[in-house]
This record gives structure tokens, sequence and C-alpha cells, in this order.
């Protein structure tokens, strides 16, 4: 369908308020229901599923030290939005269609509230989930997590920004309220009657028959907090974005891009300052950014001396990222997402942004006291189309392999056999990436044969991560220090059609 670009205002997400306290701790109740909304000015409205009836969610706003409870009601309809592929496992009959559990992701949380993906539950349900907000401030965000059919809750509507603040941010001048803005980028796919379309693909860009698991989902149109390719007024100041990659499978390559179009460009610089998982120890210059699915980029860009100017938000990654080889039949890209209008006056009392170093401890190789390593690969049929993805073979349901103790530091090794690349997530922990290393596919896994020297980190990721990219040909090592609680949780590939089949496994913490 064609609709016209940047004729919508971009939609700024509700903050939530908490309905009561119970001995210091917010209670906040949150229903996930179906609803009608507009994705664009001139479409009708679709059949959406949100968060208190909201696409994306309500905002929390959390402070470090501060816990909250929040009640999770599942008010979903008997019926799935989508036609769900019942060979998936977890999907398969007899459990029910329409299920969901919330996960709040980058949280440390006990493993109770942290919304395993077997312990959904179904319409008329509910589940109380505690979030004791002890680690530091970053941009976490919550999402559906439920067994088989994360890539479809997550897809109908059902995510959200958990924004979790502390006083050593807070006491820095840094753009805030109506200069901070979140922004949630996802890809969709709309017909010409507004309705909200599944459409996964193999990995060719071939169509699947209906109702049917494929490798991954990319939608034709940009969807930016809920509006399909919006526009934002912005005065000629500093603003701080909180940038999430919301989408299924889609990267996104992003840059502010002054000139016409994508072939003129004019690229804006902006800082980087923080990651997944907070500020980053020193703020990052940067004119593009890759965020994988999951990652959050902490940015500032300032209009100031683009004032009567207009800014485009582009995206140059392919899809599948990197690049499909080959078959080289490749989707194009989502290439413009939003625009900024430097059109508003200038209000007085601009703060000027001043970020103060955050205490940041590199972690030392020499703290591991373990190394894990995790082999990705993909299984295709005769005609090289994916059966699914997997971790060292494995399915979510094969018997937990990975028991960690609480307090230690271990290294985790990603090894991607596989053409497409991973974005990779631990849930509980906050970690570091040592490096990257590329190797000899051809002599794996006879031997891992390295080429090259190792990749650190850029300086927009030397932080904390829970969500980090292996390409292919590439060794992804990360240091992680357990800590918080022991349990059980997961680890998984974040485009949610590998999560789903069956890019996942378990890891228990043990005291
Ligand atoms: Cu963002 Cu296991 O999830
Ligand atoms: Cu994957």
């Amino acid at each position: 369908i064609q609709v016209e670009r940047f004729l919508d205002r971009l939609p700024i997400p509700r903050r939530i308020v908490p309905y009561g306290t119970k001995k210091g701790v917010k209670l906040y109740r949150v229903r996930a229901a179906e609803f009608t909304a507009r994705l664009h000015s001139q479409l009708p409205a679709a059949r959406l599923w949100g968060y208190d009836r909201q696409y994306p969610g309500p905002v929390f706003e959390a402070l470090q030290g501060e816990p909250i409870e929040v009640e999770w009601e599942n008010g979903l309809p008997q019926r799935h939005l989508f036609q769900v592929d019942r060979r998936i496992h977890g999907a398969m009959a007899p459990v029910p269609e329409v299920r969901m559990v919330p996960h709040l992701h980058g949280a440390r949380t006990e493993s109770e509230s942290d919304g395993l993906p077997e312990k959904w539950f179904t319409p008329g349900e509910s589940r109380r989930y505690s979030y004791p907000n002890e680690q530091r401030a970053a941009t976490l965000w919550y999402h559906d997590h439920a067994l088989g059919i994360t890539r479809l809750n997550v897809y109908a509507g059902l995510s959200g920004f958990y924004l979790l603040r502390d006083r050593e941010e807070m006491g820095m001048d840094l753009p805030k309220d109506d200069y901070e803005i979140p922004l949630l980028l996802q890809d969709r796919t709309v017909d010409a009657s507004g309705v909200l379309l599944y459409l996964p693909t193999h990995e060719d860009g071939k169509e699947l028959p209906p109702g049917q698991w494929g490798p991954e989902f990319f939608g034709n149109l940009p969807v930016v907090n809920g509006a399909i390719a919006p526009y934002l007024e912005v005065e000629p100041r500093p603003y701080r974005f909180r940038v999430l990659n919301g989408a299924n499978a889609r990267f996104f390559e992003l840059t502010f891009n002054l000139g016409r179009d994508a072939s003129h460009p004019s690229l804006v610089d902006f800082q980087q300052i923080g990651t997944d998982g907070g500020l980053l120890p020193a703020p990052a210059s940067l004119n593009r950014l890759l965020l994988g699915p999951a990652e959050r980029a902490d940015i500032v860009v300032d209009f100031s001396r683009h004032a009567g100017r207009t800014l485009t938000l582009q995206n140059s990654a392919w899809a599948p990222y990197p690049g499909w080889t080959m078959f080289n039949i490749r989707p194009q890209p989502v290439p413009e997402l939003m625009q900024f209008r430097v059109s508003l006056p200038v209000r007085p009392n601009r703060a000027a942004v001043n970020v103060k170093p955050v205490a940041f401890a590199r972690l030392d190789e020499k703290a591991s006291v373990r190394t894990r390593d995790f082999v990705l690969s993909e299984r295709v049929d005769g005609f090289g189309r994916s059966l699914g993805v997997r971790i060292d073979g494995k399915g979510y349901d094969d018997p937990v392999s990975e028991t960690v103790k609480l307090g230690t530091v271990e290294t985790w090794r990603f090894i991607n056999t596989t053409d497409d690349a991973h974005p990779m997530h631990l849930h509980l922990v906050q970690f570091q990436i040592l490096h990257r290393r590329t190797f000899d596919t051809l002599a794996f896994p006879r031997v891992l044969q390295f080429v090259g020297n190792p990749r650190p980190p850029a300086a927009n990721e030397a932080g904390w991560k829970d969500t980090a990219i292996v390409r292919p040909n590439e060794v992804l090592s990360i240091l992680v220090p357990f800590e918080g609680y022991a349990g059980r949780y997961v680890f998984h590939c974040h485009m949610l059609e590998h999560e789903d089949n069956d890019m996942m496994r378990p890891y228990v913490v043990v005291r």
C-alpha cells in the first residue's frame, strides 16, 4: 500500500501511574487487551494488541532503589490476531492458542518475576511480578515472551519502554521532559484496509504458505512509536532519544540525514551516551549506528545548528542482515523511518548537555572462571530453506546444560556458522563484550581456527550490554558476571522468529 510519508506526528507514549503503594512499594496494574488504532491517518483503524490498550505500551519510570510490583492481566481474546503455527515447539496442541507472559528485558529480577517463556498464562488470568530496580539506570523495555508465539504477540503490539533512572544520571545535565523522547523502531506490513499482516518469508525473500513459521519477518513500512513514517517538530537544541530496535528480525543502521534523500547524504554527527545497560564510560561520537533487534542506544542529537532544516532518520541495513549472498535476492531495506523538523522556536533556559564520567570497571578476562562455547547453526531442507535455527544443535526443551555459580564471571563464546547475524541476549545479566573474531568456517568444527586479530568493542559498545550482535563467520566473546539471583533463566537470539523456533536455551544459576 501507498501512504504519504511524514504526514503524521510522532506519538509519544504515555507514562503509567501507580494505583497505590504497599510498604513503600509502588503498585501498578497493566492489562493486555485487543483494541483498534490507526497506524496512519490515511488508513482505517487496525486491530492491535496492547498493554493498557496502547501501542507502544505505557512508559514505566522507575528509580534505582525503589522496587515496584506490576499486576499483569491477560485481557486478550480467545482467538489470536494471527494464525498460530501449531508445529512450533511450545505452540503445539493442546496448549491454548492465546497465551502471554511479560518479560522486563535487561532487568535483574528473581526468576519468578522474569517472565520465563513457559510461564505463560491465558485470557482471564494474571500474574504479579516484582522488579527490585537494584541495577544502574538504563533503557529497559518490556515485551511478551510466550513460548512458540513471542513473534506473533510482540508483532501484535505487546512491547513498551521501562526507563530506570538513578541519582548519578539525574545529577547530570541531560535533556529531559519534552526533550527526552523514546523511539521504538519497528517494521510492519499493512493491507489497504489497514489490517496488520504477519507474513514471514524464506531467507531468499520468497513468501510462505499463510500461517507457517518462517525464519524472519520483514515489514515494508517503517513504524515509530506505533505510527507509520511520522515526523517530529523539534527546537534547535539538544534532544535525548532512547532508541530501541523493537523489530521482529530487522536490523537498523541509522543515520540522520540533512540531505534531500539517501543519494545526497549530509550526515549529522550525534553522541551515543548509553547502551542496553546504561551510560557508557564515555560518550561516543557517531554518524552511523547499528542496532539489532532488542538493542538500545541512548543518544543525544543536537539540532542547534539546523534551525529551519529537516533531518531524515534513515536506515541502510539489508534484510536479512548483513545480506544474503547465496541467492542475491535481497528485500529492499526500509530506507526512511521518520523526519525531524527543526521548526519550533527555542525556549529559554535551555540546558547544556553535560555527561559526567560514570563509574565503570572494565572486566578482566582473568576474572573469568570458565569458558562456554555455543555453536549457532541453521537446519535447512533440500532447497536450502530454513527449518529452524539452534544453539549447539539443541532446542529449548532439551535438558539444562548450563549451570553457573552465582557471583562468578564466565566467558561465553557464540560461534556463528550461519549466514545471518544474530543478536544474542541473556536474561538476568548485563555483560561486557570482550571481542569478536573471524574464524575459518571450513576448518570448523574440526578446529576453531581464528583468522586475523580479535576486534575489541567499538566505543559505543564498550559499556554494559544485554544483547550483542554476532555476524556470520564470527565468534562473539562476552564476559558475564552472574549477579543478583539464583534460579532458572534463558538466553536466546532476539530475532523473534529464531527465538520461537528454536534458538533459545535455558540456564540455571546456583548458589
Ligand atoms: Cu527481550 Cu528473552 O527477551
Ligand atoms: Cu538469530
